[in-house]
């Protein structure tokens, strides 16, 4: 490679790189793995390496990845938070050790291996043993105050009692969602017809950030400290610090090993390789370091990483199949999502043979083409994901996968708003999938509760151009109903009888079946909570409605967006002429108890704030039934600590609700 071309290649790494950056960093939307992103990053290190004088300021090897946030206030850190160099090869941790070695001259090292957990790094700062604040990593420099969030992460300490702690300190640990609650959270989502989190990292990134602390969940959140730095006690050791901690109650992992050659840390390494999968959080790898405090001094440290310190990381599973197809389905916002269907094939325990591809940038990264073998790699995302193309194997006949103009259920054209990587097919109207879709919602268990009329039904009435909005199930005949295939007398008087009796469910219910983007069963009751009406609704300004509780700029917006639709305004006439309630029936006593109220309760574990019998009153008084065993019915499973499994287990095969402490403490208070 010439130096022109060199710094072709470096310019275009470096804005590869940047971009991943921000998605990962800003925006916890990772487009590429882990595993990805530290290739482009070692490809851009190695040129740089051997062209020295093209590297450039900017240059991503020389600097942290995160930045600052405009909406949290800027903490500068008093110790630079700096990343770790890593690698995937057990070539280069021997490598590393004997660096090491070398420059230490002979002297006896003693390396602290610890697990790298794959979270987000924060920053704990005490005075007087008490938790002052709690920081992001930002861009190493300053990071983020998310003090209000990180509070409530259960495992760590508010205050400190012990003898001699130093009168100020600061501990380095990683925040984390375990799965188990990672998996109770999108249980919950999917109930609420929301999206998904890709993965826990995701998910604890947008709790840490949240900016409105009436849904900082983070009581479900754990943290594992892996540093302690404190001016006030003489440390010898990093082992001292971590020692320190334990003593002081922090929830130091008791997986560290001491190790004092490169048979151990292979040893170590090869041993949580194969038992990562026993654990209750994600790790991507190991940290070794050296564990001399006095040694560290003298090995010292790079623009962006400690010498004495290096990061292996596990390869993600991953492997080869054949894509056969890219299908697009239709939203119920008439969003499209490009779907790769593959050959099947076994990967980490599941058949794979679907996986998303987000969106048309993403298939024009990938270049993807059918028949193409494609790479797909599952590592801590619990969802498969095609990360490239086998080009070796590529044939020229394969048809390149150009992504759809029109949509494929109705022949619209597409639409792509600015600044999105999404297009949408605009026509709301006519569009199958997308009336399929809002009907499903509207008569869900949590929205209108027409448990008579299913998938099918839906399908069947569109089909036959029966139904094209929900107000038109409030039209049905009985005659139209009879005279379809499979409708006999008593299944048509049944299903007539679910449309009627749906019309008593309450004003909250009818504004979360309206299928409003991002308007959930929670944030519908807090918006029937404040508008006793649907016209006073239609006509709050985006400002007004921010000053709901949950509903910030996006959802406000959302809401504002769907009254200025002349085809939603029709609808919800259509509903009011059907006799909805599209207002709160008494609003002068709004409900003391929205919430909870015939909600039904099992509770499991031990609470922070109450005992059992306590929780069991409070949910009582606020009318809310307690149940003690689980059934299809039941409305939500609130869990503590050390919930019982079985339970648990029971209720995430049932698809129930499952809430923690927080969720309760918040009902009950705004209720
Ligand atoms: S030590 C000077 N120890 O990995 C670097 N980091 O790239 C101090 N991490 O930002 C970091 N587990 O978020 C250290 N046992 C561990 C860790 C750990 C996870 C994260 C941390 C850091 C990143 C390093």
């Amino acid at each position: 490679m010439n130096e022109e071309e060199a710094k072709n290649t470096i310019d275009r790494l470096t804005a590869i790189i940047q971009y991943h950056n921000t998605l990962y960093h800003e925006h916890a939307r990772p487009e590429i793995s882990d595993y990805e992103f530290d290739q482009l990053l070692a490809g851009l290190t190695q040129l740089e390496e051997q062209f020295p004088e093209l590297r450039r300021e900017d240059s991503p090897t020389q600097h942290v990845g995160g930045t600052i946030s405009k909406n949290f206030a800027t903490v500068p850190h008093k110790y630079p938070m700096l990343s770790l160099s890593n690698t995937y090869s057990i070539v280069e941790v021997r490598e590393f050790i004997a660096r090491i070695q070398r420059l230490l001259s002979g002297a006896s090292i003693e390396f602290f291996c610890e697990l790298k957990f794959d979270g987000i790094a924060i920053s704990i700062f005490y005075q007087q043993g008490i938790l002052k604040r709690v920081a992001t990593r930002g861009d190493g420099i300053q990071g983020d105050d998310i003090t209000h969030n990180a509070i409530h992460i259960k495992t760590i300490p508010k205050i400190i009692q012990a003898q001699g702690i130093p009168d100020a300190f600061e501990v380095r640990g990683e925040a984390l969602m375990p799965f188990y609650q990672f998996e109770a959270l999108n249980q919950i989502k999917i109930a609420n017809h929301q999206k998904s989190l890709a993965n826990p990292r995701n998910a604890t990134a947008g709790m840490l950030r949240t900016l409105k602390p009436s849904i900082a969940s983070c009581q479900i959140l754990a943290c594992y400290p892996y540093a302690l730095r404190a001016d006030g006690i003489p440390l010898n050791t990093h082992e001292e610090g971590i020692r320190w901690l334990e003593k002081w109650g922090f929830n130091v992992s008791p997986t560290y090993r001491k190790c004092t050659n490169i048979a151990e840390v292979i040893k170590y390494i090869k041993y949580w390789e194969t038992h990562k999968k026993d654990l209750p959080v994600a790790i991507d790898g190991i940290v070794i370091k050296v564990n001399n405090l006095e040694q560290q001094d003298r090995l010292g440290f790079t623009a962006k990483n400690p010498r004495w310190s290096i990061a292996y990381k596990y390869k993600p599973a991953h492997i080869a199949t054949r894509l056969e197809n890219v299908v697009y389905q239709v939203g119920r916002t008439g969003v499209i999502t490009p779907v790769a269907h593959m050959k099947p094939v076994l990967l980490a325990g599941t058949t794979v043979k679907r996986a998303s591809l987000h969106n048309a940038r993403e298939i024009e990264r990938l270049g993807l083409h059918i028949g193409d073998i494609v790479f797909i790699e599952k590592s801590g995302d619990i969802i498969p994901k095609i990360t490239g193309v086998d080009t070796t194997q590529q044939k020229p006949y394969n048809k390149l996968v150009k992504f759809i103009t029109h949509c494929p259920a109705c022949g619209t054209m597409l639409i792509k708003p600015e600044n999105q990587a999404l297009y949408y097919c605009p026509n709301k109207r006519t569009c199958l999938p997308q009336n399929q879709a809002t009907l499903e919602h509207f008569v869900h268990k949590k929205a209108m509760d027409i448990q008579a009329v299913g998938k099918k039904t839906l399908a069947l009435l569109l089909q036959k151009g029966l139904v094209r909005t929900p107000a038109d199930l409030y039209v049905l005949r009985y005659e139209d109903m009879h005279a379809l295939d499979g409708f006999q007398d008593l299944s048509t008087r049944n299903l007539l009888r679910g449309i009627e009796q749906s019309k008593q469910q309450p004003f909250e219910r009818v504004l979360f079946a309206l299928g409003i983007r991002y308007v959930g069963e929670v944030v519908a009751q807090k918006i029937a909570y404040h508008y006793h009406n649907i016209d006073d609704l239609a006509k709050a300004k985006r400002e007004e409605l921010t000053t709901i509780p949950e509903v910030g700029e996006i959802i406000a917006n959302s809401i504002f967006t769907y009254f200025q639709v002349p085809d939603n305004l029709q609808l919800i006439e259509a509903l009011k002429n059907a006799g909805l309630k599209l207002s709160k029936a008494t609003p002068e006593k709004l409900p003391q108890n929205s919430l909870l109220a015939d909600k039904s309760f099992v509770i499991s574990g031990t609470f922070q704030h109450w005992d059992r019998e306590t929780l069991r009153n409070l949910i009582r008084s606020k009318r809310g039934k307690v149940l003690s065993s689980i059934s299809r019915k039941l409305d939500y499973l609130i869990i503590g600590n050390n919930p019982g499994p079985a339970k648990l287990a029971q209720a995430q095969k049932l698809a129930i609700p499952i809430i923690d402490e927080t969720r309760i403490v918040r009902m009950l208070g705004s209720s």
